[in-house]
């Protein structure tokens, strides 16, 4: 096993550090232990039985083994990787880039151990617009991974028409082909069909793998691979971490804690902490926290609980950065309302450090910064950070790196997973659909003129113009 772990550490959101009005108790840490352990063995028992397939990504070579043949084919011709996608076929790309490559990977040639990498998850004219003259004659070294589960997606799906056509019209027919890899379910959608029937390479979503939970799948992996990440490592930090969160011993299960803390602060009485902060104090982390945002948000924010009771439940995660955020949130945080859990993620050792200067003869009050490492200016400005909000009642938990690296990012990915399939059983949610989406992405549709009916009795085009009527700009209000 490697020698480098993530912990999550908890003394700071007891009562004996904040007190009995915002703190957890021992009494009620106790209730959090009676009340999550059966979720331990229901949710072992959902994993055995193929109920929560995101937890068999971590061990399942098959996925492993094609993307790396799909590496091993395209890599030696390609100098750029473009990704299209959305949400979940989107951020845990971007995630994984950001942690485990250097910063300046798209630059520098000499930091760089595989393409450059852009996801393009969005659909915004000038972005994109921009980014393909940078690209310009480029095109015959890039390759497009195109990613959409449903295959439906309309931005995915609009990317994907206009790099088509681009390739075709530039290299023509059989070139696209060979730029074009699409990463979609094995029988069904859209994508599906066209990959099939135009014949383009491809990569599966696994059945029952939403978006939000499909990073350890083809979905990050194959990115992450070509840029030269240690999937293998990843893999088996999440397996090492999926170990630890089915430990039927609450007190020594992770994911457990994490997420009965979470209901705990969310659900309790006035004092409440409906808002979730994550806020790393390492850059290489910072997208982590986005994929986060999209993990907690989707999964636990609904509107109906597993008894058809309307609830209208989920925490608001909020993604800061330290130190950065310092100078922009922590007013707020600490003199505000009462009502956020922060979490923070601490790296203990740094891949690279450097340090500062001497100081100035004539700024001898710098002198306390003179010759310091910068690790120890950031580890010490998130204890700072972490003393005041203690000092204002403010819980705080901290997920502490021993070093990023893709074995602690493979655990950190399956901690918040498996922490949401409990946080999900304890609001009594599905914490597996995204119905609230659908709303939106159908409404596009229908603005977009697609033909047929929506639903039964209603078609697209009548749903447009029932939407129009509500979103046509009124003059009167303009001012
Ligand atoms: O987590 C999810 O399910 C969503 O965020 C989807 O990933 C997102 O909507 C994109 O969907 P698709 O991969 O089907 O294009």
């Amino acid at each position: 096993m490697s020698q480098t772990q993530i912990k999550l550490y908890y003394k700071n959101v007891l009562a004996d550090v904040i007190g009995e009005e915002h703190g957890i108790t021992t009494n009620q840490f106790d209730d959090l232990a009676r009340q999550t352990s059966p979720l331990i063995t229901w949710l072992n028992g959902e994993k055995d039985a193929c109920r929560t397939p995101y937890r068999r990504l971590f061990s399942d070579t098959d996925i492993r083994d094609a993307v790396k043949d799909m590496v091993a084919d395209v890599k030696p011709d390609c100098d750029t990787l473009v990704v299209l996608g959305i949400g979940g076929s989107a951020l845990g790309n971007i995630a994984l880039q950001t942690a485990l490559n250097p910063y300046m990977y798209n630059i520098d040639d000499n930091q760089r151990s595989g393409p450059r990498l852009f996801v393009l998850d969005n659909v915004d004219p000038a972005q994109l617009a921009s980014f393909f003259d940078w690209l310009g004659d480029g095109l015959d070294r890039t390759i497009f991974n195109v990613i959409s589960k449903s295959g439906q997606t309309a931005e995915t799906a609009a990317q994907f028409l206009y790099v088509r056509k681009l390739l075709s019209d530039k290299l023509g027919q059989k070139a696209c082909k060979r730029r074009i890899i699409a990463t979609t379910d094995q029988k069904q959608g859209t994508l599906r069909t066209i990959v099939d029937k135009e014949g383009y390479r491809s990569l599966i979503v696994p059945d029952g793998v939403g978006g939000r939970f499909s990073v350890l799948s083809a979905v990050g992996l194959f990115s992450a691979a070509m840029c030269g990440i240690d999937i293998d490592a990843l893999l088996a930090g999440a397996a090492d971490m999926d170990a630890k969160a089915s430990c039927e011993n609450f007190k020594k299960n992770p994911a457990a804690i994490n997420a009965a803390i979470n209901h705990h602060f969310y659900t309790r009485d006035t004092r409440g902490k409906k808002n979730s902060v994550i806020m790393p104090y390492c850059y290489a982390l910072k997208d982590m926290a986005d994929w986060y945002r999209q993990l907690w948000a989707e999964s636990l924010g609904k509107s109906i609980d597993l008894d058809g009771k309307k609830v209208f439940i989920g925490p608001t995660p909020i993604r800061a950065l330290g130190a950065t955020d310092q100078h922009s949130q922590i007013q707020l945080y600490r003199e505000g309302p009462n009502d956020k859990l922060f979490t923070f993620l601490q790296v203990r050792e740094f891949d690279r450090e450097i340090k500062t200067g001497p100081a100035p003869k004539c700024a001898s009050d710098l002198d306390f910064l003179a010759n310091m490492k910068m690790s120890t200016l950031l580890n010490n400005e998130k204890r700072a950070t972490e003393y005041a909000l203690l000092q204002d009642r403010r819980p705080c938990l901290t997920i502490l790196f021993d070093k990023v690296n893709a074995y602690t990012v493979g655990q950190f990915i399956c901690l918040f997973e498996v922490s949401t399939s409990f946080a999900g059983a304890l609001f009594n949610i599905n914490p597996y659909n995204q119905p609230a989406v659908e709303l939106g992405k159908e409404a596009t549709f229908a603005l977009m003129h697609k033909p047929g009916e929506y639903k039964k009795g209603w078609t697209y085009e009548g749903f447009a113009d029932e939407i129009r009527s509500r979103t046509d700009i009124a003059e009167e209000f303009l001012v």
